[in-house]
């Protein structure tokens, strides 16, 4: 993708926090690349100094923003570096993989801290720098609206961070909030503390109820689709991007691992 097609980044002053790994972390790089001004955020100091490099930029802030210091700590940054903000991407994410009947309040607390917590926190500490037509993008999960064992306290802290995320737009008319339905994508960190014989079984149960496709994204595919159409949202503050989809055009796989249908980009 050519420089010009993310024109409206270059000078943009972004916040990606949950940018040292994965989609933030590709996102992160894009951004950086098309002239942004990024202040980088998560928890491991040496992936955001590592992403810096690659990216040839960027501020990074390591910072655990489950924590309230932490997080104030972030926003005194972004005060101090960019003075101001035209958009703030969160990939923030965490899951156990567990059976709801054994996910227990730890499990809760540390799912609804992470995954939604951090998140309001975030922004009620940015709305002071928030230009009065900023763009707010938060990634959620394709689990949202498709339900399935093992990763259930997760679905439904994403629920509540997109029903966050629309009750910060509806108060806040002239911002633009959008969120993410984000289908299976790796390599990324996401999952990699998953156990391995509850993750087979539960890989088995999705794909006998028709919920694996043949084929997960490319974060970097993911990410670079992401900066496009977040690039053309920002250039153009009359349009509010509510909502985005990005999901494997494969076709869902049965019991055999066969596909069911044809995939969409064979046929
Ligand atoms: N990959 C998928 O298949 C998939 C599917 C659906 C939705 N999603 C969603 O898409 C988003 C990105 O996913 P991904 O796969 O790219 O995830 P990932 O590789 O695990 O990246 C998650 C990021 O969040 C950061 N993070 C986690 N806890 C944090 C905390 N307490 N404070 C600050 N930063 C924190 C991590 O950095 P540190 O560890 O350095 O803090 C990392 O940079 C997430 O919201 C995820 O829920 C992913």
């Amino acid at each position: 993708m050519s420089n010009n097609d993310l024109s409206s980044l270059a000078g943009a002053r972004v916040l990606v926090v949950g940018a040292s790994a994965g989609i933030g972390r590709a996102f992160s790089v894009g951004a950086v690349k098309a002239g942004a001004r990024v202040v980088l955020a998560a928890r491991r100091a040496e992936q955001l100094e590592s992403l810096r490099e690659e990216a040839g930029g960027g501020e990074a802030v390591a910072a655990d923003l489950t924590r309230e210091e932490d997080c104030a700590r972030l926003v005194e940054a972004v005060r101090d570096r960019l003075g101001g903000l035209d958009l703030i991407v969160s990939c923030i994410g965490a899951a156990p993989m567990r059976l709801i009947a054994d996910t227990g309040d730890d499990d809760w607390r540390r799912l609804f801290e992470t995954n939604v917590l951090s998140v309001g926190r975030l922004l009620r500490g940015c709305l002071p720098l928030l230009e009065h037509d900023a763009m707010v993008v938060a990634l959620s999960s394709e689990s949202v609206g498709q339900p399935r064992p093992g990763i259930g306290a997760y679905s439904t802290s994403k629920a509540a961070l997109e029903r966050m995320i629309e009750s910060w737009r509806i108060e806040h008319p002239r911002m633009r909030f959008t969120t993410v339905t984000v289908g299976a994508s790796f390599p990324t960190d996401f999952g990699v503390d998953f156990e391995a014989a509850i993750l087979d079984r539960m890989l088995r149960d999705w794909i006998s109820r028709g919920l694996a496709q043949e084929e997960m994204m490319d974060p970097q595919d993911v990410a670079d689709v992401l900066l496009g159409v977040v690039a053309s949202a920002l250039g153009r503050p009359g349009v509010c991007l509510e909502h985005l989809t990005l999901r494997s055009p494969t076709a869902v796989v049965d019991a055999s691992g066969r596909p069911l249908l044809p995939s969409r980009k064979e046929s």
